[in-house]
C-alpha cells in the first residue's frame, strides 16, 4: 500500500511505489595485510571506502573518486588497482594489500625507504598510491608485461625512466616529485636486479 500512502500524502502517483530506503547488504571476506576482514556492507561500497570507513585503514587517501589520480591505488592479488572505481563486494576472497600492509615506520618496505631517501614527496597525499603503484609497476616490469612505450614487445621490458614515467601516469602528484619518485624506483629496481 506504498502507492496509497504516497497518494494520501499527496505525492505524484506511482511515486515511491517498490522503492525503500534501506541499504542492500552484502557480505564479503577479504584478505587485507595478511588478516581475513569478513564485512557487511551496503552493496554500493567502494573498496576504498570498505578499507577506509570499515577498516579504518585510512592510508590509502580518495583524491577524485573518479579513477583519475591514483591516490587510492591498493594492490588486489598482486596487479595494482584503483580502488575507488571498484566495489568491495566484487573482490570475495581477495589477497589484498594496503599501503600498511607493505611495511611500518619502525620496518619500511624498500620502496617506502627509498622514497624517504629521494624524497619522493613534499605533502604526502599521493604518496600511499605511488608507493603502492611503484612496487606493483617492477613486478609488471619483472613478469614482462609491456607498456605503450615498451619498444619490441617480443623482448622483456626494461626498467628505464620512460617505462617507469609510462606506467606510473596514473599517479598524480600535485607536488611535482615525479623525478625523485623515478629515482626512487630505479634505486629500488637496481637493488632488486
Ligand atoms: Fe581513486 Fe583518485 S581516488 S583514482
Ligand atoms: Fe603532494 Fe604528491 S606529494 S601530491
Amino acid at each position: 500500500m506504498v502507492g496509497a500512502t504516497a497518494a494520501a500524502a499527496g505525492a505524484p502517483e506511482g511515486a515511491g511505489a517498490g522503492r525503500t530506503d534501506a541499504p542492500v547488504l552484502a557480505r564479503v571476506t577479504l584478505t587485507v595485510n595478511g588478516q581475513r576482514r569478513d564485512l557487511e556492507l551496503d552493496t554500493r561500497t567502494s573498496l576504498l571506502d570498505a578499507a577506509r570507513e570499515h577498516l579504518h585503514l585510512t592510508g590509502s587517501k580518495k583524491g577524485c573518486d573518479h579513477g583519475q589520480c591514483g591516490a587510492c591505488t591498493m594492490i588486489v592479488d598482486g596487479r595494482r588497482i584503483n580502488a575507488c572505481l571498484t566495489l568491495a563486494i566484487m573482490h570475495q576472497g581477495a589477497e589484498i594489500t594496503t599501503i600498511e600492509g607493505l611495511g611500518q615506520p619502525d620496518q619500511l618496505h624498500p620502496m617506502q625507504a627509498a622514497f624517504v631517501k629521494h624524497d619522493g614527496y613534499q605533502c604526502g597525499y599521493c604518496t600511499p598510491g605511488q608507493i603502492c603503484s611503484g612496487v606493483a609497476v617492477l613486478e609488471e616490469i619483472k613478469a614482462g608485461i609491456p607498456s605503450h612505450v615498451t619498444g619490441d614487445l617480443e623482448a622483456a621490458p626494461q626498467i628505464t625512466e620512460a617505462e617507469i614515467r609510462e606506467r606510473m601516469s596514473g599517479n598524480i602528484c600535485r607536488c611535482g616529485a615525479y623525478s625523485n619518485i623515478v629515482e626512487a624506483m630505479t634505486e629500488v629496481a637496481g637493488a632488486r636486479a
